[in-house]
């Protein structure tokens, strides 16, 4: 596999260092902070990418407000920080940008609505864990934004791994699991997703626990939308060990909410972190339309230093024409 295009700061660089060009709010004890400062429609210094960077390092997603880029400058902002990929590689990308995707309130239309959630986590993923390289990171803008509802909540996976206790952390650390796109449990497909999924079909197994490079943080990987088994245990052992992991990260105190507006963007460190998209637009009349780009990851590698392996489908490679 080629060196990964998402560029993260020299260790023991400006990590904790005060950021002396942009502002960073923290806006829970563990996870998230609105930054301000930064024209993002505009190239960004190095000093500015290296402080966003590092605020992105330490509380895993970083807001902004007020910038309502066009799909070229969200490229431009994207390209400042790493390499963007395909917008999706199962579900496709914006006619003419390549590297978007779009996140349109119906994009899986008859998934959603009037379909009972069976567990509490249902939903929740980290994007793209199917690949053998799922992205670093992904940069999500807001467009058309419901004027109530449609709040996005982020979790932070380093924390929930450092609050497992030490024996289970122990064991945790020697798991590894399959994750694949198929619809998540208790949720009917559309025919065209199931369609989508046939033509590129994407399976992977990740260790449940990575290790960060730059940080040397440990990370509980688990991705409850897409994570489907564990290896080497019984369907039973797997499901309740997933259910308990799931049921964990999720933790409230573990996760920050985000209120979109127009022009709002989010972009989060997509190894430490899960999110939740919302449902609740699905019982409101609004419309709800946000563009996301991901950049190109590494293969994660556990505690044993074991990579990742893709059971199918090619690893994400940066976009080039000729990609898509
Ligand atoms: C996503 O899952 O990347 C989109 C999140 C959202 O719609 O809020």
């Amino acid at each position: 596999m080629s060196s990964p295009a998402f560029t993260t700061a020299a260790e023991g660089s400006v990590h904790d260092l005060p950021p002396r060009h942009i502002a960073v709010h923290p806006l829970t004890g563990h996870i998230g902070a609105e930054i301000e400062g930064p024209d993002l429609s505009r190239p960004l210094a190095p000093e500015v990418v290296e402080e966003i960077r590092a605020a992105l390092l330490k509380w895993k997603v970083v807001f902004f407000r007020d910038q309502p880029l066009t799909h070229a400058e969200h490229v431009q902002l994207a390209g400042a920080f790493g390499a963007p990929t395909i917008g999706h590689p199962v579900f496709g990308f914006v006619e003419g940008f390549p590297q978007i995707y779009s996140v349109a309130r119906d994009r899986f239309a008859g998934r959603h609505s009037g379909e009972p959630l069976i567990r509490p986590w249902t939903g929740w993923h980290t994007d793209v864990t199917a690949a053998v390289n799922p992205p670093a990171a992904s940069i999500l803008r807001g467009d058309v934004i419901p004027p109530y509802g449609g709040d996005t909540f982020w979790t932070n996976l380093a924390t929930a791994y450092e609050s497992l206790s030490p024996t289970l952390r122990g064991f945790v650390d020697t798991l590894r699991g399959v994750h694949s796109f198929s619809a998540p449990e208790g949720q009917a497909a559309t025919d065209d997703f199931k369609e989508k999924n046939r033509r590129r079909p994407l399976v992977s197994e990740h260790p449940l626990v990575r290790v960060i490079p730059e940080t040397g943080e440990r990370v509980l990987f688990v991705s409850p939308s897409f994570l489907k088994r564990i290896t080497g245990l019984s369907p039973r052992e797997s499901q309740q060990i997933l259910e308990l992991l799931f049921e964990h990260i999720t933790r409230p105190e573990f996760t920050v909410r985000f209120r979109w507006q127009k022009g709002s963007i989010a972009f989060w460190d997509n190894r430490t972190t899960a999110h939740l998209a919302p449902r609740d637009i699905y019982s409101l009349d609004f419309d709800r339309q946000l563009y996301r780009i991901t950049l190109k990851g590494d293969v994660p590698v556990g505690v044993d230093g074991r990579p990742s392996t893709a059971i199918e489908g090619e690893p994400l490679d940066a976009f080039s024409a000729g990609t898509a």
